[in-house]
């Protein structure tokens, strides 16, 4: 026989680049969640500076699990297990939450566990309701990622596709810094887009005119480059946005097309920062009606990096958690591959 799952609240923690964010999850569902944007800190140096991050995880993650508890109306001694993002991502941010929670839960003597950032993401609609049901095909796409992977269950993952240079929310980013726009590039890129032309640039979709479903975005930046014009007018800037986002977004819906065909699955789900992108849930959303399919994403912010997702992952692996006494492993790279199949 085995012993019944500890169904108090999970705590857990997301440290994982520039967003310091902590969430709880219970029997119920999702009981709160609270987040930290790093965006003003880095901003004036044009991306992520990794130390920078570190620190400022260390002054907010024990105010911010605080608030939390308090929102919730919880006390630490209520807690069944603490979550944590144990990687990808950067190094230090990591070990931050890493050794948050890892000293939570030595206090607590409760289970620890370690968390993929990109279960968490693929996870991310199973928080919305409908939320989808097993098998699903899902795209994820996040400033570090870009991968296509068949699911059949939590940690059955079977990789199809990937990127084969930058993830699509680095070359979003990278592309907007070209066009002058700030850092974070992604959002403010879309935006600038909304005020292009479709047409006016067309730009390749890059490795659509072979079969197989990895991708390749570095050639787009360089493609925006080679037509930006040096004394390029606001319209201008604004249609190269356009013709860039159309091809990004009509290569990943080529690509999701293929992945449900290759598959035979009906069911697509979008997670990862990019998820985010409004013309890519539009042209997924045409997409899953053409094909009599259902396409999922999750909210908006939970697209983007959060700990509900973190939250919700760990509470479904909870029966996982170790003894905090037996270390806090983080891993900066690490496949998604890799992780164990948690048994319905
Ligand atoms: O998943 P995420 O928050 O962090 C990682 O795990 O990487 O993804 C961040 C990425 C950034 O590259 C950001 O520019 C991009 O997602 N992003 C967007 C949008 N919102 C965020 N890209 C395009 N359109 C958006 N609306
Ligand atoms: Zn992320």
């Amino acid at each position: 026989m085995t012993a019944a799952l500890d169904d108090r609240p999970v705590l857990a923690l997301e440290t994982s680049c520039d967003e310091t964010a902590v969430a709880l999850y219970g029997a119920a569902g999702l009981i709160a969640h609270t987040l930290h944007s790093q965006i003003k800190l880095h901003a004036e140096y044009g991306g992520v500076v990794p130390e920078l991050a570190s620190r400022d995880h260390v002054s907010r993650i024990l105010p911010l699990t605080r608030a939390v508890l308090t929102e919730a109306g919880l006390k630490p001694a209520d807690l069944g297990g603490i979550a944590y993002t144990a990687g990808p991502g950067l190094i230090g941010a990591l070990m931050v939450g890493a050794a948050a929670a890892a000293g939570l839960a030595a206090a607590l003597d409760v289970p620890l566990i370690g968390i993929h950032h990109m279960e968490g993401h693929l996870l991310a609609p199973m928080l919305e309701m409908p939320a989808p049901a097993f098998p699903f095909v899902a795209l994820l796409v996040s400033g570090g990622h870009t991968l296509l992977v068949e699911v059949q269950g939590i940690g059955q993952y079977t990789l199809l596709g990937e990127s084969l240079d930058d993830a699509v929310g680095e070359a979003f980013d990278k592309t907007a810094k070209l066009l002058g726009l700030p850092y974070p590039g992604g959002p403010e890129l879309a935006r600038l887009a909304e005020l292009g032309r479709a047409g006016v640039f067309r730009f390749p979709r890059p490795m659509t005119d072979r079969p197989g479903l990895d991708f390749s975005f570095s050639g787009l930046k360089t493609a925006v480059l080679t037509a930006l014009p040096r004394d390029a007018n606001a319209q201008t800037r604004a249609d190269l946005a356009r013709g860039f986002e159309d091809a990004v977004t009509e290569t990943l819906a080529i690509k999701c097309a293929r992945a449900l065909d290759a598959t035979g699955h009906r069911t697509l789900v979008v997670a990862g920062g990019v998820g985010a992108n409004l013309r890519l849930r539009e042209r997924l959303n045409v997409l899953a009606a053409k094909r009599k399919g259902q396409v999922f994403f999750p909210r908006k912010d939970f697209c983007t990096d959060n700990a509900a997702m973190i939250a919700y992952a760990g509470w479904m692996r909870r029966s996982e958690g170790l003894p905090a006494v037996q270390g806090f492993p983080t891993r900066a790279r690490w496949p998604l591959t890799e992780l164990q199949a948690v048994s319905a």
